[in-house]
């Protein structure tokens, strides 16, 4: 066969622990190790010039480009527009003139994302696209291609393809915050080698398998399970909960924790656990401040974080799983890994057809 489960009981779990090696291929796609810059294809975007960005995806690829809308603000001080395709493609966008739109599909078939691509170009955006597979329509309607080296990705819920998106949006953020001049060589560096160690990081989360299988049995039994984050950690909440929902088919809704207040929280009870991703960032006091109230009420707190983070929690946690520390803003990469993971051990505690979900699709080639 030209693709096998090389040793393991699904497609996905194989395309999880591919991660390390993937992520490694994708960033080399970008960045020079030797000396340490970063490098776009041909005729990519002259980001000096763009004025705005506009984003669009759907599914797991709508949350790698909701993260990189905080990557293009923050080192690129790039506005960015994003919406998911089916939306976007509808809506009386006001595109102005040379602008620029990012389509991220794996498949570069889906028909929402390819139509918002057709709708972007009438309107007179340059159009790149984020994209796995290079034969596909959406690699061959876009003005330039940023490639992701996933390798083929089987099981429908989209793991590896997640995480070498967010590696690509990544270079490519940075190389847009070198071109406007809002990073000077030494901050470029300094991101070329946080984004190098991913990869490593990437492998030790997934070392922890083992502690995240138990939790996810005990997950197994719930009905709806929250997750939280804040910052770049937000879309990794929605993600988690997609994930969740798509082969586990228990009842998930990721939040921005800030917002847990203004309804989630009523949800709250002793049989509703709440995934908290907080890493030590400059938002963790905020998160932690988040679950606490969770906890107060008599909510379930598993934390993610790093063994420090962990412990300056307090007591009180329900669960906590320990993922290595990162650079702040590149932490959905690493974080990607316990959350999958912990999505497939409840599917698989379950016992339900991981890399066949009911009622879903590989690739939506129909509206
Ligand atoms: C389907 C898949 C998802 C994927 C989405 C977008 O819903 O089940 O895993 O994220 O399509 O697919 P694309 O190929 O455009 O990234």
């Amino acid at each position: 066969a030209l693709v096998d489960k090389d040793g393991h009981r699904h497609f996905m779990a194989k395309e999880i622990h591919e991660q390390p090696e993937v992520i490694a291929h994708t960033l080399s796609r970008y960045l020079d190790p030797a000396s340490e810059t970063m490098r776009l294809p041909e005729g990519a975007f002259d980001f000096a010039r763009l004025d705005r960005l506009t984003v669009s995806a759907c599914g797991t690829a709508y949350y790698a480009g909701l993260i990189s809308k905080y990557w293009f603000e923050t080192w690129a001080g790039l506005p960015v527009e994003i919406d998911i395709a089916s939306e976007l493609r509808y809506r009386d966008v006001p595109y102005t003139e040379g602008g620029g739109a990012l389509f991220v599909s794996q498949s570069g078939e889906t028909a929402d994302t390819l139509a918002a691509l057709r709708e972007a170009r009438a309107r007179g955006q340059k159009i790149a696209a984020v994209v796995n597979v290079p034969e596909s329509s959406i690699a061959r309607e876009a003005d330039v291609i940023f490639p992701m080296a996933a390798g083929p990705e089987i099981g429908v819920a989209s793991t590896k393809a997640f995480t070498c998106q967010l590696a690509a949006l990544a270079c490519i953020a940075v190389a847009a915050g070198r071109a406007r001049g809002r990073l000077d060589a030494e901050a470029e560096r300094a991101l070329v080698r946080a984004l190098l160690e991913t990869p490593r990081l990437v492998a030790e989360a997934l070392a922890g398998a083992g502690e995240i299988e138990a939790i996810a049995r005990e997950i197994a039994e719930a009905r709806d399970v929250l997750y939280v984050g804040r910052g770049v950690n937000f879309p990794l909440a929605l993600e988690g909960a997609l994930k969740l929902k798509e082969i586990s088919y228990i009842h998930a809704e990721g939040y921005a924790a800030g917002e847990l207040k203004h309804g989630p929280i009523a949800l709250i009870d002793k049989d509703v656990p709440v995934i908290v991703v907080a890493p030590r960032d400059a938002l963790y006091e905020k998160t932690i401040s988040n679950m606490h109230e969770v906890m107060a009420r008599g909510g379930k707190a598993l934390l993610i974080s790093d063994r420090e983070g962990i412990a300056e929690a307090g007591d009180g946690l329900w669960r906590a799983i320990e993922t290595p520390t990162v650079h702040p803003l590149l932490a959905p990469v690493v974080y990607a890994a316990p959350i999958q993971l912990l999505a497939y051990y409840t599917a698989t505690a379950k016992g339900t057809d991981v890399d066949q979900p009911r009622n879903l699709a590989k690739s939506v080639t129909v509206e």
